[in-house]
């Protein structure tokens, strides 16, 4: 018997019994059911609406329902649903010709994935069959995925129960002068200092043993990390004198989030391999992949690539991606990001004046950073780090004031992220601030002023 499952009662008393939740323990948590979403906002069945802060798992950066995004979806369906990776497809050709054209130059090839994992996971794998060497260094405080390989190249709390990992992978710790490993006071010291440690540590682990360096160039989920200038060119220098592929993870960071195509390319910089996904085509249709440098895609003229998967250049997926672009360049999507980093930075720096418990702000493009600590001086974080439970108290009552306020923002340990749809209105940016400046007071008790 068919039954209307789109009601709010259908949707929960399915999920609850049958849907399996990522990152959750399944009896503890209540997931909103949302009814429809357009632009910078979304809805519950109850009408409740909210802003997109996060812009879901800040991947919608076209914001929800964009009519010409869904119309290409609507009409690749229509054409062909589904060809084979071996056969050629007008969908991937363009999205691939298109990929390459706002990449680096000097990269023209792309393999297609399903999402970001599987990115950086075969990032990892061309490095090694190109090299011919086997360790990867990644940076701690960052995160690459939930596969065995980008699970163990990740640099946070989600890597440890998945340990013992697969061996090769070592991290090393990135630039963040807020909280400086390198005792810095200023951007050029941190520069030097993380770039002499990362010299140290490939000298310790090897430099003919280490395939690549992978990093995000702006770090996401943990933290809106922006590079001192010059770090980025030094990874690319270091990577060079040692014949180790450089990996740059712009899942988060890329398409528009920052306000380039790639956020590398704002420092000049071109890596080996970039790994996109979710801002390609905002997420409508699951798709991710690997650009390679031309001397990498060359490693694989004459040598099978022992690497694959169904569902590799989806054509209804690379449709999304062509039209994604396309939208990009006609609505002028960059501009709008950095037009909006022009709004949001003064927005919250007024917002640190005003609260006590904000340690720091920090971003770029439509990726900024609110840092919560419980003192100034010290800079205690609000809650520990990686707290959970009772410990993660002042967040979930952040959380709740920002969602009762009609704002769903992204929180992260101490954090909480504007990461809103690079296509966000000022007045709709403007009403969300304005709802995360209010929400902040219920945490100020917090902190020592
Ligand atoms: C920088 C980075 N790399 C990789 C991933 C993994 O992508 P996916 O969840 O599509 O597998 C993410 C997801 O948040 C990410 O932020």
């Amino acid at each position: 018997m068919s039954h209307d499952h789109h009601t709010a009662d259908a949707t929960l008393t399915n999920d609850r019994a049958h849907v399996f939740h990522s990152w959750s323990a399944q009896a503890e948590i209540s997931p909103l059911p949302i009814a429809g979403a357009e632009g910078s906002w979304m809805w519950d069945f109850d009408g409740n609406r909210y802003l997109d802060f996060s812009s879901q798992l800040i991947n919608v950066n076209l914001g929800h329902q964009h009519p010409k995004l869904v119309a290409a979806i609507q009409e690749a369906a229509g054409r062909l649903c589904t060809v084979a990776p071996i056969h050629a497809d007008p969908e991937r050709s363009e999205a691939a010709r298109l990929i390459a054209e706002v990449a680096p130059a000097g990269m023209e090839k792309v393999f297609f994935t399903n999402g970001g994992a599987e990115a950086t996971e075969n990032a990892m794998r061309m490095a090694r069959l190109h090299t011919g060497k086997h360790k990867i260094l990644a940076a701690y405080r960052s995160y690459h995925g939930a596969t065995s390989g980008s699970i163990a190249a990740t640099g946070d709390p989600r890597r440890w129960p998945s340990e013992p990992s697969v061996p090769g992978i070592v991290h090393f710790s990135g630039p963040y002068l807020y909280r400086s490993s390198f005792h810095a006071a200023t951007e050029a010291e941190e520069c030097e200092r993380s770039l002499a440690h990362l010299d140290e540590v490939v000298m310790f682990e090897g430099a003919s043993t280490i395939a690549a360096i992978i990093l995000e160039p702006v770090v996401g989920t943990n933290g809106i990390l922006v590079p001192p200038p010059g770090y980025l060119q030094g990874v690319r220098d270091l990577c060079d004198r040692h014949g180790i592929v450089l990996i740059a993870d712009e899942v988060m960071a890329g398409f528009g989030r920052c306000g380039e195509w790639f956020s590398i390319q704002r420092w000049g910089v071109t890596p080996d391999l970039i790994c996109f996904a979710k801002g390609v085509n905002s997420g409508y249709v699951p798709l991710g992949g690997v650009i390679l440098s031309d001397a990498i895609a060359e490693t694989f003229d004459h040598r099978v690539y022992p690497g694959g998967l169904t569902y590799s250049g989806h054509p209804l997926a690379c449709a999304s991606a062509v039209a994604s672009i396309g939208i990009f360049r006609e609505e002028d999507v960059l501009g709008q990001a950095r037009a909006l980093g022009d709004a949001i930075g003064p927005a919250l720096e007024k917002i640190a004046a005003n609260h006590p418990v904000v340690g720091e702000v920090r971003g770029l493009g439509a990726f900024w950073a609110i840092e919560l600590v419980r003192d100034r001086e010290t800079r205690e974080m609000l809650v520990p780090y990686n707290a959970a439970g009772a410990d993660a108290k002042p967040m979930q009552e952040l959380l709740g004031a920002c969602r009762e306020r009609g704002v769903w923002p992204f929180t992260h340990f101490n954090r909480l992220h504007v990461t809103p749809p690079l296509t966000t209105s000022l007045a709709d940016l403007e009403t969300g601030l304005a709802a995360i400046d209010d929400a902040l007071t219920v945490v100020d008790r917090y902190a020592s002023s």
